[in-house]
Protein backbone atom coordinates (compact mmCIF):
# COMPACT_ATOMS: atom_id res chain seq x y z
CA UNK A 1 0.00 0.00 0.00
CA UNK A 2 1.57 3.53 -0.81
CA UNK A 3 1.40 5.92 2.05
CA UNK A 4 3.11 8.38 0.08
CA UNK A 5 2.86 11.85 -1.28
CA UNK A 6 4.23 10.74 -4.85
CA UNK A 7 0.66 9.00 -5.37
CA UNK A 8 -0.83 12.45 -6.54
CA UNK A 9 0.55 12.09 -10.04
CA UNK A 10 -1.91 9.05 -9.83
CA UNK A 11 -5.78 9.54 -11.76
CA UNK A 12 -8.80 10.51 -8.62
CA UNK A 13 -10.11 7.19 -9.90
CA UNK A 14 -6.46 5.33 -9.21
CA UNK A 15 -6.89 6.63 -5.32
CA UNK A 16 -10.57 5.99 -5.17
CA UNK A 17 -9.19 2.23 -6.10
CA UNK A 18 -6.71 2.13 -3.62
CA UNK A 19 -9.22 3.45 -0.84
CA UNK A 20 -11.42 1.02 -1.62
CA UNK A 21 -9.14 -1.56 -1.68
CA UNK A 22 -7.59 -0.66 1.97
CA UNK A 23 -10.92 -0.44 3.26
CA UNK A 24 -11.65 -3.70 2.52
CA UNK A 25 -9.70 -4.65 6.12
CA UNK A 26 -12.02 -3.06 8.36
CA UNK A 27 -13.75 -4.64 10.73
CA UNK A 28 -17.79 -6.47 9.78
CA UNK A 29 -20.31 -8.41 12.14
CA UNK A 30 -18.87 -11.87 11.85
CA UNK A 31 -16.33 -10.38 9.04
CA UNK A 32 -19.53 -10.30 6.33
CA UNK A 33 -18.09 -7.21 4.72
CA UNK A 34 -21.26 -6.00 3.66
CA UNK A 35 -20.22 -3.37 1.52
CA UNK A 36 -20.06 -1.96 -2.15
CA UNK A 37 -18.06 0.54 -3.47
CA UNK A 38 -18.39 2.04 -7.19
CA UNK A 39 -15.26 3.65 -8.20
CA UNK A 40 -15.80 7.02 -10.65
CA UNK A 41 -13.78 9.15 -12.00
CA UNK A 42 -14.92 11.99 -9.62
CA UNK A 43 -16.12 9.91 -6.33
CA UNK A 44 -16.01 6.74 -4.78
CA UNK A 45 -19.64 5.93 -3.67
CA UNK A 46 -19.71 3.07 -0.63
CA UNK A 47 -23.04 1.40 -0.45
CA UNK A 48 -24.55 -1.47 1.40
CA UNK A 49 -24.34 -4.88 0.15
CA UNK A 50 -27.95 -6.62 1.91
CA UNK A 51 -26.78 -9.89 -0.02
CA UNK A 52 -24.38 -10.19 2.86
CA UNK A 53 -27.11 -8.94 5.20
CA UNK A 54 -28.05 -10.91 8.40
CA UNK A 55 -31.63 -10.27 9.21
CA UNK A 56 -32.58 -12.72 11.55
CA UNK A 57 -29.65 -11.08 13.83
CA UNK A 58 -29.48 -7.53 12.68
CA UNK A 59 -33.08 -7.04 11.66
CA UNK A 60 -32.74 -3.25 11.58
CA UNK A 61 -29.28 -3.12 9.96
CA UNK A 62 -27.49 -1.24 12.75
CA UNK A 63 -24.43 -3.41 12.86
CA UNK A 64 -24.52 -3.82 8.84
CA UNK A 65 -24.79 -0.16 8.83
CA UNK A 66 -21.85 -0.06 11.83
CA UNK A 67 -19.45 -2.10 9.60
CA UNK A 68 -20.42 -0.12 6.19
CA UNK A 69 -19.30 3.03 8.65
CA UNK A 70 -15.97 1.09 10.11
CA UNK A 71 -15.39 0.78 6.29
CA UNK A 72 -15.79 4.10 5.22
CA UNK A 73 -13.33 5.62 8.08
CA UNK A 74 -11.29 3.42 6.36
CA UNK A 75 -11.19 4.46 3.07
CA UNK A 76 -11.00 8.28 4.40
CA UNK A 77 -7.34 7.07 6.34
CA UNK A 78 -6.55 5.37 3.13
CA UNK A 79 -7.07 8.65 1.06
CA UNK A 80 -5.25 10.71 4.18
CA UNK A 81 -2.24 8.29 3.89
CA UNK A 82 -2.27 9.18 0.13
CA UNK A 83 -1.90 13.25 0.48
CA UNK A 84 -5.34 13.50 -0.18
CA UNK A 85 -7.89 15.70 1.67
CA UNK A 86 -11.16 14.48 1.62
CA UNK A 87 -15.29 15.22 1.63
CA UNK A 88 -17.97 13.03 3.26
CA UNK A 89 -21.58 12.74 2.33
CA UNK A 90 -23.14 10.42 4.46
CA UNK A 91 -26.83 9.17 3.27
CA UNK A 92 -26.51 11.35 0.12
CA UNK A 93 -29.74 10.48 -1.94
CA UNK A 94 -33.15 9.72 0.54
CA UNK A 95 -34.42 7.96 -2.60
CA UNK A 96 -31.22 5.29 -2.69
CA UNK A 97 -31.04 4.81 0.71
CA UNK A 98 -28.42 1.63 0.18
CA UNK A 99 -25.83 4.47 -0.96
CA UNK A 100 -24.62 5.35 2.47
CA UNK A 101 -21.95 7.81 1.11
CA UNK A 102 -19.90 9.41 -1.09
CA UNK A 103 -16.14 10.59 -0.67
CA UNK A 104 -14.66 12.98 -2.85
CA UNK A 105 -11.35 14.41 -3.09
CA UNK A 106 -11.04 18.23 -2.14
CA UNK A 107 -7.67 18.93 -2.48
CA UNK A 108 -4.12 17.74 -1.62
CA UNK A 109 -2.69 17.95 2.14
CA UNK A 110 0.97 17.36 3.40
CA UNK A 111 0.82 13.61 4.39
CA UNK A 112 1.01 13.83 8.61
CA UNK A 113 3.17 11.40 10.89
CA UNK A 114 -0.38 10.83 12.19
CA UNK A 115 -1.90 9.53 8.83
CA UNK A 116 0.78 7.31 8.10
CA UNK A 117 0.69 5.84 11.88
CA UNK A 118 -3.53 5.31 11.28
CA UNK A 119 -2.46 3.74 7.74
CA UNK A 120 -0.19 1.28 9.96
CA UNK A 121 -2.31 0.57 12.57
CA UNK A 122 -4.60 -0.37 9.91
CA UNK A 123 -2.89 -2.91 8.84
CA UNK A 124 -1.71 -4.10 12.35
CA UNK A 125 -5.63 -3.79 13.68
CA UNK A 126 -7.54 -7.28 14.34
CA UNK A 127 -9.87 -8.76 16.77
CA UNK A 128 -8.45 -10.76 19.57
CA UNK A 129 -11.08 -12.62 21.65
CA UNK A 130 -8.90 -14.07 24.05
CA UNK A 131 -8.92 -12.34 27.44
CA UNK A 132 -6.61 -9.53 28.18
CA UNK A 133 -3.17 -9.65 30.42
CA UNK A 134 -3.25 -7.89 33.64
CA UNK A 135 -1.88 -4.39 32.79
CA UNK A 136 -4.71 -1.83 33.33
CA UNK A 137 -5.73 0.52 30.59
CA UNK A 138 -4.90 4.02 31.92
CA UNK A 139 -7.45 7.13 32.31
CA UNK A 140 -5.14 9.36 29.42
CA UNK A 141 -5.64 6.57 26.98
CA UNK A 142 -9.33 6.54 27.35
CA UNK A 143 -9.73 9.70 27.36
CA UNK A 144 -8.05 10.25 23.96
CA UNK A 145 -10.28 7.49 22.60
CA UNK A 146 -13.36 9.43 24.04
CA UNK A 147 -11.86 12.42 22.12
CA UNK A 148 -11.72 10.81 19.14
CA UNK A 149 -15.04 9.15 19.21
CA UNK A 150 -16.15 12.76 19.64
CA UNK A 151 -14.65 13.92 16.67
CA UNK A 152 -17.61 11.85 15.03
CA UNK A 153 -20.50 12.81 17.33
CA UNK A 154 -20.21 10.12 19.43
CA UNK A 155 -19.45 9.40 23.14
CA UNK A 156 -17.56 6.97 24.52
CA UNK A 157 -18.45 6.24 28.28
CA UNK A 158 -15.99 4.06 30.28
CA UNK A 159 -18.40 1.59 32.10
CA UNK A 160 -18.27 1.69 36.32
CA UNK A 161 -17.60 -1.50 38.03
CA UNK A 162 -21.23 -1.06 38.95
CA UNK A 163 -22.44 -0.96 35.55
CA UNK A 164 -19.75 -3.46 34.09
CA UNK A 165 -21.81 -6.22 36.35
CA UNK A 166 -24.72 -4.64 35.18
CA UNK A 167 -23.41 -5.20 31.33
CA UNK A 168 -22.18 -8.68 32.17
CA UNK A 169 -26.14 -9.80 32.96
CA UNK A 170 -27.27 -7.79 29.74
CA UNK A 171 -24.78 -10.14 27.68
CA UNK A 172 -26.05 -13.03 29.42
CA UNK A 173 -29.53 -11.89 28.62
CA UNK A 174 -29.01 -11.39 25.08
CA UNK A 175 -26.84 -15.04 24.60
CA UNK A 176 -30.14 -16.54 26.25
CA UNK A 177 -32.18 -15.18 23.91
CA UNK A 178 -29.80 -15.80 20.65
CA UNK A 179 -29.58 -19.07 21.68
CA UNK A 180 -33.28 -19.32 21.67
CA UNK A 181 -34.05 -17.70 18.48
CA UNK A 182 -33.20 -20.44 15.07
CA UNK A 183 -32.49 -17.39 12.83
CA UNK A 184 -29.70 -16.34 14.74
CA UNK A 185 -28.07 -20.21 15.18
CA UNK A 186 -28.00 -20.19 11.34
CA UNK A 187 -26.48 -17.05 10.68
CA UNK A 188 -23.97 -17.42 12.84
CA UNK A 189 -23.60 -21.41 11.96
CA UNK A 190 -23.08 -19.88 7.99
CA UNK A 191 -20.61 -17.31 8.84
CA UNK A 192 -18.24 -19.41 11.29
CA UNK A 193 -19.08 -22.49 10.68
CA UNK A 194 -16.84 -25.09 8.75
CA UNK A 195 -19.40 -23.97 5.18
CA UNK A 196 -18.96 -20.10 5.57
CA UNK A 197 -17.87 -18.17 2.13
CA UNK A 198 -14.90 -18.23 0.46
CA UNK A 199 -13.12 -15.16 1.98
CA UNK A 200 -15.44 -13.86 4.58
CA UNK A 201 -16.68 -15.13 8.06
CA UNK A 202 -14.80 -16.04 11.34
CA UNK A 203 -11.83 -19.40 10.65
CA UNK A 204 -11.98 -21.37 13.82
CA UNK A 205 -8.21 -19.61 14.63
CA UNK A 206 -9.98 -16.82 15.66
CA UNK A 207 -12.93 -18.31 17.95
CA UNK A 208 -11.29 -19.19 21.57
CA UNK A 209 -11.13 -23.03 21.96
CA UNK A 210 -13.27 -22.70 25.38
CA UNK A 211 -14.95 -20.22 27.13
CA UNK A 212 -12.76 -17.48 28.47
CA UNK A 213 -12.97 -17.30 32.39
CA UNK A 214 -14.33 -13.46 31.93
CA UNK A 215 -17.02 -11.63 34.27
CA UNK A 216 -18.56 -10.13 31.04
CA UNK A 217 -18.97 -13.53 28.86
CA UNK A 218 -17.86 -13.56 25.03
CA UNK A 219 -20.12 -14.21 22.15
CA UNK A 220 -20.49 -17.89 22.11
CA UNK A 221 -19.99 -18.81 17.85
CA UNK A 222 -21.02 -22.61 16.83
CA UNK A 223 -18.46 -23.33 16.00
CA UNK A 224 -15.75 -25.08 17.97
CA UNK A 225 -12.52 -22.83 17.98
CA UNK A 226 -8.99 -23.43 17.68
CA UNK A 227 -7.37 -20.44 19.50
CA UNK A 228 -5.60 -21.30 22.20
CA UNK A 229 -7.08 -18.47 25.38
CA UNK A 230 -4.55 -19.13 28.17
CA UNK A 231 -5.18 -18.42 31.50
CA UNK A 232 -6.07 -14.93 31.56
CA UNK A 233 -9.21 -13.16 32.80
CA UNK A 234 -11.10 -9.98 32.15
CA UNK A 235 -10.33 -8.08 35.45
CA UNK A 236 -7.81 -5.83 34.04
CA UNK A 237 -10.42 -5.50 31.09
CA UNK A 238 -12.00 -1.43 30.54
CA UNK A 239 -15.59 -2.07 29.41
CA UNK A 240 -17.00 1.57 27.67
CA UNK A 241 -20.04 1.75 25.66
CA UNK A 242 -20.23 3.83 22.14
CA UNK A 243 -23.92 5.84 22.24
CA UNK A 244 -25.27 8.73 20.73
CA UNK A 245 -28.09 11.16 20.84
CA UNK A 246 -30.32 9.43 17.81
CA UNK A 247 -30.79 5.80 16.83
CA UNK A 248 -31.30 5.83 13.31
CA UNK A 249 -29.08 4.71 10.06
CA UNK A 250 -26.97 8.20 9.92
CA UNK A 251 -26.03 7.29 13.66
CA UNK A 252 -25.20 4.11 12.99
CA UNK A 253 -23.11 4.94 10.39
CA UNK A 254 -21.18 7.58 12.18
CA UNK A 255 -20.93 5.20 15.04
CA UNK A 256 -19.13 2.56 12.66
CA UNK A 257 -16.57 5.52 11.87
CA UNK A 258 -16.19 6.04 15.31
CA UNK A 259 -15.66 2.36 16.24
CA UNK A 260 -13.05 2.49 13.86
CA UNK A 261 -11.19 5.68 14.64
CA UNK A 262 -10.96 4.18 18.34
CA UNK A 263 -9.62 1.17 17.37
CA UNK A 264 -6.88 2.61 15.49
CA UNK A 265 -6.20 4.93 17.94
CA UNK A 266 -6.53 1.80 20.39
CA UNK A 267 -3.94 -0.37 17.98
CA UNK A 268 -1.81 2.52 18.10
CA UNK A 269 -2.07 2.75 21.62
CA UNK A 270 -0.83 -1.23 21.71
CA UNK A 271 -4.53 -1.76 23.21
CA UNK A 272 -6.96 -4.94 22.22
CA UNK A 273 -9.99 -3.76 21.57
CA UNK A 274 -13.01 -6.79 21.77
CA UNK A 275 -16.56 -5.06 20.27
CA UNK A 276 -19.36 -6.76 22.02
CA UNK A 277 -22.84 -6.30 19.70
CA UNK A 278 -25.15 -9.34 20.59
CA UNK A 279 -26.28 -6.96 23.23
CA UNK A 280 -27.46 -4.21 21.01
CA UNK A 281 -28.50 -6.63 18.34
CA UNK A 282 -31.26 -7.96 20.84
CA UNK A 283 -33.95 -5.66 21.63
CA UNK A 284 -34.49 -6.72 25.80
CA UNK A 285 -30.65 -6.25 26.07
CA UNK A 286 -30.41 -3.10 23.90
CA UNK A 287 -33.02 -1.71 26.09
CA UNK A 288 -31.05 -2.23 29.11
CA UNK A 289 -27.93 -1.23 27.76
CA UNK A 290 -30.28 2.03 27.45
CA UNK A 291 -31.15 1.98 31.18
CA UNK A 292 -27.20 1.67 32.06
CA UNK A 293 -26.58 4.66 30.39
CA UNK A 294 -29.29 6.59 32.42
CA UNK A 295 -31.44 7.13 29.20
CA UNK A 296 -28.92 9.68 28.29
CA UNK A 297 -28.31 8.25 24.87
CA UNK A 298 -28.74 4.95 22.71
CA UNK A 299 -26.02 2.44 22.79
CA UNK A 300 -24.38 1.70 19.43
CA UNK A 301 -21.97 -1.29 20.52
CA UNK A 302 -20.16 -1.89 23.40
CA UNK A 303 -15.86 -2.29 23.86
CA UNK A 304 -13.75 -4.13 26.05
CA UNK A 305 -10.22 -2.36 25.57
CA UNK A 306 -7.36 -3.84 27.11
CA UNK A 307 -3.13 -5.26 26.61
CA UNK A 308 -3.72 -8.31 24.76
CA UNK A 309 -0.64 -11.42 25.41
CA UNK A 310 2.47 -9.71 23.96
CA UNK A 311 3.98 -13.52 23.79
CA UNK A 312 1.28 -14.96 21.46
CA UNK A 313 0.62 -13.25 18.41
CA UNK A 314 -2.59 -14.15 16.53
CA UNK A 315 -2.34 -16.58 13.41
CA UNK A 316 -2.30 -13.77 11.05
CA UNK A 317 -5.76 -12.04 10.00
CA UNK A 318 -9.53 -13.28 9.00
CA UNK A 319 -9.59 -13.75 5.25
CA UNK A 320 -11.37 -11.01 3.01
CA UNK A 321 -13.51 -10.91 -0.02
CA UNK A 322 -11.61 -10.32 -3.38
CA UNK A 323 -11.62 -6.81 -4.98
CA UNK A 324 -13.68 -7.33 -7.72
CA UNK A 325 -16.31 -8.63 -5.58
CA UNK A 326 -16.63 -5.79 -3.02
CA UNK A 327 -15.75 -3.22 -5.83
CA UNK A 328 -17.16 -1.97 -9.18
CA UNK A 329 -14.83 0.28 -11.26
CA UNK A 330 -17.24 2.50 -13.41
CA UNK A 331 -16.00 3.69 -16.31
CA UNK A 332 -17.48 7.36 -16.91
C1 LIG B 1 -20.32 -4.01 14.04
C2 LIG B 1 -19.43 -5.12 14.55
C3 LIG B 1 -19.89 -5.99 15.51
C4 LIG B 1 -19.08 -7.02 16.00
N1 LIG B 1 -19.52 -7.83 17.01
C5 LIG B 1 -18.73 -8.77 17.53
C6 LIG B 1 -19.15 -9.55 18.64
O1 LIG B 1 -20.25 -9.36 19.18
N2 LIG B 1 -18.31 -10.50 19.11
C7 LIG B 1 -17.10 -10.74 18.54
O2 LIG B 1 -16.39 -11.63 19.01
N3 LIG B 1 -16.65 -9.99 17.48
C8 LIG B 1 -17.43 -9.02 16.98
N4 LIG B 1 -16.99 -8.24 15.93
C9 LIG B 1 -15.68 -8.49 15.32
C10 LIG B 1 -15.81 -9.17 13.95
O3 LIG B 1 -16.15 -10.53 14.10
C11 LIG B 1 -14.48 -9.00 13.19
O4 LIG B 1 -14.30 -7.64 12.90
C12 LIG B 1 -14.43 -9.78 11.89
O5 LIG B 1 -14.47 -11.16 12.15
C13 LIG B 1 -13.16 -9.47 11.09
O6 LIG B 1 -12.00 -9.80 11.83
P1 LIG B 1 -10.92 -8.69 12.21
O7 LIG B 1 -11.59 -7.64 13.05
O8 LIG B 1 -9.86 -9.45 12.98
O9 LIG B 1 -10.38 -8.10 10.93
C14 LIG B 1 -17.78 -7.19 15.45
C15 LIG B 1 -17.31 -6.28 14.48
C16 LIG B 1 -18.12 -5.26 14.04
C17 LIG B 1 -17.60 -4.26 13.04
Amino acid sequence: MNTDAGAHARTPAAAYAQAAEVAGRAPSIHNTQPWHWQVHSDRLDLLADTSRALPGTDPDERMLLVSCGAALHHAQVALRAQGHTVQVRPLPDPARPQLLATLTISGDEAVTADAVRLMQALQLRHTDRRPTVDTPVTAEQVDQLRQIAGEFGVHLHKLTADQVSELAVAVSRAEEAAATEPAVRAETAAWTGPDRPAGAGVPPEFIPDRRPETDVGEREFTARGALAVGGGHDKSSTYAVLFGESDDRGAWLRAGQALSAVWLQATVQGLALLPYSQVIEIDGSRAMMRRILSNLGYAYIVLRLGVADPDHPLPGHTPRLPFDTTTTVDPD
